[in-house]
């Protein structure tokens, strides 16, 4: 039997190593994975150089209460970034899930669209401040738009209609002029009214001067992921750059489930035609991803996820076993890996 290479082999190629000058390579992590004689430790510095916070820089968990904030995890973060040199996202400033209840109140009733944007570009204005220069790239906001096309109809836009997507940006780049700053969704590649309102809306919010930098497509893909109309779908965000040269396509969230959405009822047993098929996948992503790249359109590609083994998908929609990354749950490094660390090999 071949012996099994663990991303905390140094003979393994560094996937961000191999990809230096075209990509950067990423991961979400949390903070507990920085601790600096463990194994998540080496394999995050071996392998990546840009890093988002899976959950603990999100409204929820920084600030639970108006006048209660929790940085300390952040903090942590900024800290590591500054230490090591590497990339920092911060995710993320405005989303209609793991937000607090209390910004949508105001005593017994709904809190007024004054009173909502208020508490938004506080909570904008200190986070960005606080992080200016050390966390590069924000997630502005956070799935703004309907699984079907056009604004997602959240408590964000039921109290202020579609402004608080525009003050979001104003505030944030008020915060930190240097900051990249992104309008994050998933399904961008599969779904092409998505798309379309997508394209439609960052192309409204820059002929109006919105400081919007660039789309996070989160790319949560599925071993049945169309690959034609991604192409499409991502090609048409792609030609957002007709009318700003400078704009970017970041891919946010990275993963690829074994299961069907909505088909999850049976646990899968992993085999060897399903290795082929997302080996073949992800090659053929990372393809598309350099074609990008030398375009110029996309810099940065980010894992949701350090391995297997912590990945969301292994609980949601219900608890079972899934093998979206690269990484295996114990570390060990998957055909997919090689086949992609070998796109850019000499
Ligand atoms: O921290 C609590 C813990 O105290 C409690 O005992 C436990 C019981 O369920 O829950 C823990 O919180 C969980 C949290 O993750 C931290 O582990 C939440 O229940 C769980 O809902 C939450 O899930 C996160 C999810 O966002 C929330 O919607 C996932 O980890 C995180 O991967 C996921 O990330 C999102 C991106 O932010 C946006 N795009 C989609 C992506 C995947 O859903």
């Amino acid at each position: 039997m071949d012996r099994i290479i663990t991303a905390a082999d140094s003979s393994a190629p560094s996937l961000c190593g191999a990809y230096e000058g075209k990509l950067k390579i990423g991961a979400a992590i949390n903070t507990w994975h920085l601790e600096k004689d463990s194994t998540a430790y080496e394999v995050i510095r071996r392998h990546f150089n840009v890093f988002t916070l899976e959950n603990q820089s999100k409204p929820e968990p920084v600030h639970p209460e108006e006048d209660r904030w929790v940085f300390a995890p952040v903090d942590r973060f900024a800290a590591f970034g500054e230490e090591t040199g590497v990339t920092l996202r911060g995710h993320t400033l405005v989303w209609h899930s793991q937000c607090p209840g209390w910004f949508f109140r105001d005593g017994d009733g709904d809190a007024s669209a004054e009173l909502l944007l208020a508490r938004m570009k506080e909570h904008i204005t200190a986070m960005v401040s606080r992080y200016r220069g050390r966390i590069h790239t924000w997630d502005v906001v956070n799935e703004v738009l309907r699984d079907e096309g056009g604004l997602r109809e959240s408590a964000w836009y039921r109290i202020s209609g579609k402004e608080y997507i525009r003050e979001a940006f104003r505030t944030a780049h008020a915060a930190d002029p240097d900051a990249r700053l992104i309008i994050n969704d998933y399904n961008l590649e599969s779904s092409d009214a998505k798309a379309d309102t997508m394209a439609e809306l960052v192309r409204e919010m820059i002929a109006d001067g919105i400081p919007v930098h660039g789309i996070g497509l989160q790319m949560h893909l599925g071993l049945d992921t169309d690959m034609e109309r991604l192409k499409k779908n991502v090609r048409k965000l792609a030609s957002i750059r007709e009318i700003a040269p400078d704009f970017k396509l970041e891919v946010t969230e990275l993963d690829m489930s074994c299961y069907r959405w909505g088909d999850e009822a049976e646990d899968i047993q992993w085999d060897e035609e399903k290795t082929a098929r997302f080996t073949d996948k992800y090659t053929e992503l990372f393809r598309f991803y350099l074609e990008l790249a030398e375009e110029g359109v996309l810099d940065t590609v980010v894992f949701w996820g350090l391995h297997d083994g912590v990945s969301w998908l292994n609980g949601f929609p219900r608890k079972h076993k899934n093998y979206p990354l690269l990484i295996g749950r114990d570390f060990e490094l998957k055909p997919a890996f090689f086949a992609v660390a070998a796109l850019v090999e000499q």
